[in-house]
């Protein structure tokens, strides 16, 4: 049973787990949320610095959690790719001089495939084939995950990603950042019934519409004149039935998207990763609309659905089990496509 020490630092969390063969032995997430509140969004040079000062920390504190001693960790893994640049280099710095120092195999993750494994740690028992809808601050996307290191993007949103139209909403509203876990809470005070909002369909040149690909910035542009419409009207704005209905529309839009691509390719295991995983609304609706279809829908523990390395260090260990490890000439990306993580490894038996 492989252990895995993994590293998370992609974006603004700096997280540690210690994971054996998807099951967590331990997991710190330090979140940078309010250092970046104040700038409404997360400022990279920021992030980098922030990770540094407190990246040692959480390694002592995953050891301490875990009680595991070095000689029982197999492999360290590091996300590679893609986030920011500065922040990647931080955790896979570290992974890698951890690696050499302690003669270990080092392993460079991608962060969606992360997002993808994910659903490992709630379904230990889970194996490909199956759709992901993968839904986070960075990207919305529909992956028919093949096998592991087999992925095809068959949806994608044409604008914003699910996340951001959360975060940029609540941002209209004034409800400060992230906005997808206050508008979850409002939500659900509110009526989703109380505004219609489109749900951002995007039409094909012969006409019709894309059956997977979404498009977020028309309802947010709905949103905001929605809110200046109200404003003039009324003293005071109905928050949480604008929430409300913002949140069914998301979910309407991806709950179809699911539907259509899962009918489309014969898949009828659905596992559901990154941030907006974590939405009461899109899982009511995706639980409701498989369990009509006799389908079987997996969403992450909450606490894993937003950026941790629990998850880092399930997908590790799935390459691992291959023999399937990274270079440690290998260099961060900002940006690489889920097609293209196969890259990352020496495909040859370790
Ligand atoms: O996966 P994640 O932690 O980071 C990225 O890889 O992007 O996702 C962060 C995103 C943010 O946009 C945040 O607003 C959204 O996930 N999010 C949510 C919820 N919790 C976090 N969106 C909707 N409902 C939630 N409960
Ligand atoms: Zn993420």
């Amino acid at each position: 049973m492989p252990t895995v020490l993994a590293i998370e630092t992609s974006c603004d969390e700096t997280a540690i787990a210690i994971v054996r063969d998807r099951q967590v032995l331990g997991s710190v997430v330090a979140s940078q949320i309010e250092l970046h509140r104040k700038y409404g969004g997360v400022v990279p040079e920021l992030a980098s610095r922030q990770h540094l000062e407190t990246v040692n920390f959480c390694l002592d504190e995953v050891f301490t959690q875990a009680s595991t001693p070095w000689t029982d960790i197999d492999a360290i893994a590091a996300t590679i790719a893609p986030g920011l640049v500065g922040a990647l280099l931080v955790g896979t710095m570290t992974a890698k001089t951890l690696a050499v120092l302690h003669n270990k195999h080092f392993i460079g993750v991608h962060h969606l495939e992360g997002h993808i494994a994910a659903a490992y740690l709630s379904e230990p028992s889970l194996q490909p084939p199956f759709l992901c809808l993968l839904v986070s601050g960075g990207h919305t996307s529909l992956i028919h995950v093949h096998d592991v290191g087999r992925y095809e993007c068959i949806g994608r949103t044409r604008d914003d990603a699910a996340g951001e139209a959360f975060d940029k909403v609540a941002r209209l509203l004034k409800l400060g950042y992230p906005g997808g876990p206050v508008i979850d809470r409002l939500a659900q005070q509110g009526n989703p019934e109380t505004f219609s909002l489109p749900e951002g369909r995007v039409s094909l040149p012969k006409g019709g519409f894309h059956r997977y690909d979404t498009s977020f910035s028309g309802l947010k542009t709905a949103v905001l004149r929605l809110v200046q419409k109200l404003e003039f009207e009324a003293d005071e704005l109905p928050i949480n039935d604008i929430a409300a209905s913002f949140q069914a529309a998301v979910a309407q839009a991806l709950t179809k998207r699911v539907i259509n691509a899962a009918c489309d390719h014969n898949l009828s295991t659905i596992v559901v990763g990154g941030g907006v995983a974590a939405n009461s609304g899109l899982r009511r609706a995706l639980t409701t609309a498989a369990a009509a279809r006799s389908w079987t829908v997996h969403f992450p523990p909450l606490k894993y659905c937003t950026d941790n390395a629990a998850m880092i260090g399930c997908a590790a260990t799935e390459r691992l089990r291959r023999g399937w490890v990274s270079r440690l000439e290998l260099g961060v990306s900002s940006r690489l496509g889920i097609e293209k993580t196969n890259d990352l490894y020496n495909l040859e038996k370790s």
